[in-house]
């Protein structure tokens, strides 16, 4: 009540402080805009980390400093300030001990989920189920407005082709048509239909642009591509997050075409604002204003605010230089004072469409925190998710799905009983505790028959000779062995590139040696990109990729393990055989040699050209039987679609789903075209022995690309359309485009 009473009389003052009545939201922008100072814009610019998990390096002794500036009017936005109780504490500041009461965003990588951990969103990728990956979103939002946050630096929508780059791990994987869909899923679910509303958070697409294609795989180095290949790549999933209402975006950390994205005119200005009609708030990047100065773009800080505001960013993460530079640059005629009122109005704009100058309290409720924050149906839909995101990459003799009733089970690996590690790199407030581990889930799953004995066998990078024996020996006494092995959830994510991405030696040791012992064997891999288990595949028996799942990772892979879940994900993104094959990708574009293992052909000497397991690709514990394609027609003009369907028929035993998928290739181009496209999937269920028709239709918009001279637009002539379980798993048919 007594916020209730607070709120209203802050809702008063403030519409009596600009004599409010039935204005419009710009009206009222351009009302408080007139009685700001140039500090008090300046101040709107300005965005500081609290004190909880901190994503750069910050001296948390500046807190208090922060505090005294958010007292003065001078900072405009937070992240990291977590909870309703220190979020209150901040707001009261802004509102009540500033002269205009303009109310603080309180912003968080909720990047999958806030507390109850979900998969992380490579894995939700590969579920390829756009509404569960939605409902995520949706209670990631719930659960993150509970706690007082209005804003999330998140989806990450960044294409790449290199897992090599830690943060493959939150993306979409390397495709820019599925990346588009899962974007948009994504942005729903943050967002919802009504951003006042206290249980729907603005969302974010970052990192504009092009940061999954840092050199070599080594986060926050050079990017250095082509125009054709920013827009075929890179710019799609950003433009399917504006046209879903995307209400934010973030600079990254790279330069485009030698300028940094924070002042890159061209990402900012021309195609986001002009070209794309974009109206909305650009934040950077941690410091990734004041880090023109370290990459000898900007002579100094005052510098690199005038170029980041010239460009068209708005807000300045963490790096004071808006907030310490922009008056003085004015006065000194440097900067243009309305470039810095179009930047602040779209700031409170933003404020005013969260609801934070209608009730500046809004989000502040420590009943709602207590009653939502890991809600059992929140674990439930994580647990949900998990499961859908876990690949069956190899199922020899059937040894999966396991009996429950087995006698002896030996659960080995340094992933097998760690809570830590499920809910990855970006874990929000993600608490260890809060986690089913592998070997509890099991425990939960097997009948009271089973034993279920437990062995480390390694560490993540060492392993020493007694462990080692001490799981050699409980897996020669075992019915099966489930060998958990992976990553370090912080060997994964931002500043986690690697230069190899198989095993840890250590790991690759024990794997050899449970395998050495003769008895079966089911990798579970625990991993925040694709590795290169060359060894393992042709080895091990039965091996499931089942990320890094959050909450309830141990819960969900009991469920495929043991069968009550038959598993239907499909990779995103293409494993190498080795390090080596990178950037290996399904959609490469035709070579003028073929692509295949004879001489003078474009090939290694050293290894197959082939990846270890494709785009698209994961299996069943049942099996899936496609029928021929049917065609409507097989020729289009440029006003007509055609339909392409097929029958798929579960003719397994189980209980299944298969993503059916559709990739077309332009057989002749004005320039050099991809092998093939991924344009349309559907995910069905089918019990055993049912069918289903399966229709995609497409028309000349799915054959549209940038033609030589980059208008975007289809060409007449032939085509290959492909159905099928997988990017290497395909049936063909050819039609054409004809010009009337
Ligand atoms: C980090 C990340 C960005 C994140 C931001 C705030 O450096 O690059 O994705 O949203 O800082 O934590």
């Amino acid at each position: 009540m007594r916020h209730f009473l607070i709120a209203c009389a802050a809702s008063i003052a403030f519409s009596a402080s600009i004599q409010v009545k039935a204005l419009t939201t710009d009206e009222k922008v351009d009302a408080l805009l007139a009685k700001m100072t140039l500090e008090e814009k300046a101040g709107q610019l300005n965005q500081y980390s609290g004190y909880e998990i901190i994503t750069g390096d910050i001296d948390v002794s500046k807190i208090s400093h922060r505090n005294l500036l958010v007292k003065k009017g001078l900072v405009g936005s937070v992240l990291n300030v977590l909870g309703t109780k220190d979020v209150e504490k901040a707001q009261r500041y802004a509102v009540e001990e500033t002269r205009l009461g303009i109310p603080l965003m309180f912003a968080f990588d909720v990047i999958h989920g806030y507390r109850t951990i979900f998969p992380i969103p490579l894995a939700e990728s590969a579920s390829w189920d756009l509404e569960a990956m939605e409902r995520s979103a949706r209670i990631a939002a719930i659960e993150a407005s509970a706690a007082g946050q209005n804003w999330t630096f998140a989806p990450m929508v960044d294409i790449s082709h290199d897992p090599r780059w830690g943060r493959v791990m939150e993306g979409a994987g390397e495709d820019p048509y599925l990346g588009s869909q899962i974007a948009k899923a994504r942005v729903r679910g943050f967002q919802g239909n009504d951003l006042s509303l206290p249980d729907t958070i603005a969302a974010t697409a970052k990192h504009f642009a092009a940061y999954g294609e840092v050199i070599a795989g080594r986060d926050y180095n050079n990017v250095d591509i082509s125009r054709r290949k920013l827009w075929e790549t890179h710019l799609p999933p950003f433009k399917a997050a504006l046209d879903e209402g995307v209400r934010s975006f973030m600079n990254a950390f790279n330069e485009f075409e030698g300028v940094p994205s924070s002042a890159n005119t061209y990402l900012v200005t021309d195609i986001l604002r002009d070209q794309w009609g974009y109206s909305g708030v650009v934040v950077s990047d941690w410091d990734s204003f004041g880090a023109m100065v370290t990459s000898g773009v900007a002579v100094d800080d005052a510098e690199a605010a005038e170029m980041s505001l010239e460009a068209g960013s708005d807000i300045d993460m963490e790096s004071d230089v808006f907030v310490n530079f922009l008056p003085q640059l004015v006065r000194d005629g440097r900067v243009d004072e309305a470039k810095i009122d179009e930047a602040v109005r779209r700031i409170l704009q933003m404020k005013f469409e969260l609801g934070l100058f209608d009730d500046p309290y809004r989000y502040i409720d420590s009943e709602r925190e207590k009653a939502l924050i890991l809600a059992p149906e929140h674990r439930e839909a994580a647990r949900d998710m998990a499961r859908k995101s876990v690949v069956l990459l190899k199922n020899d003799d059937q040894l999966l799905p396991l009996d429950k009733n087995i006698k002896d089970i030996a659960v080995i690996g340094p992933l097998a009983d760690n809570q830590f590690h499920m809910n990855g790199f970006w874990r929000g407030k993600g608490e260890a505790e809060d986690v089913v581990t592998l070997l509890d889930g099991i425990k939960a799953k097997v009948s009271s028959n089973t034993r279920v004995r437990y062995a480390e066998g390694s560490g993540l990078e060492s392993v020493d000779k007694k462990q080692l024996r001490k799981a050699v020996k409980l897996a020669k006494k075992s019915d099966v062995v489930i060998l958990a092995v992976g990553e370090d959830a912080d060997k994964t994510g931002e500043s986690a590139s690697r230069t190899n991405i198989e095993l840890y030696p250590a790991q690759q040791e024990l794997v050899k040696a449970i395998h050495e012992t003769g008895t079966p064997v089911v990798m579970v891999l625990m991993n925040g990109r694709p590795l290169a288990i060359e060894w393992s595949s042709e080895n091990i028996p039965s091996i499931l990729n089942g990320w890094l799942l959050g909450s309830e990772a141990g819960n969900a892979l009991a469920d495929v393990l043991f069968g009550d879940y038959n598993p239907s994900g499909k990779l995103t993104m293409t494993v190498p055989r080795n390090t080596g094959q990178i950037p290996i990708f399904y959609n490469t574009k035709r070579v003028s040699r073929p692509l295949d293992n004879t001489r003078y052909t474009s090939k290694y000497i050293d290894s197959p050209i082939e990846p270890l397991y494709p785009f698209g690709y994961g299996l069943s514990y049942t099996e899936f039987s496609y029928s021929s394609i049917t065609l409507s027609t097989e020729s289009i003009s440029f006003d007509e679609v055609l339909t392409a369907s097929v029958t798929v028929t579960n003719s397994g035993e189980r209980f299944g789903e298969e993503v059916v998928q559709l990739y077309i290739q332009d057989m002749v181009g004005s320039v050099v075209r991809p092998v093939k496209e991924l344009k349309g999937f559907e995910k069905i269920a089918l019990k055993p022995g049912q069918s289903e028709k399966v229709t995609f239709t497409i028309g000349v918009d799915d054959l549209a690309f940038y033609t030589r001279d980059m208008s975007f637009k289809a060409e007449s002539g032939e085509f290959k359309l492909f159905v099928g379980s997988s990017s290497e798993d395909l049936q063909a048919l050819s039609f054409k485009l004809t010009a009337k």
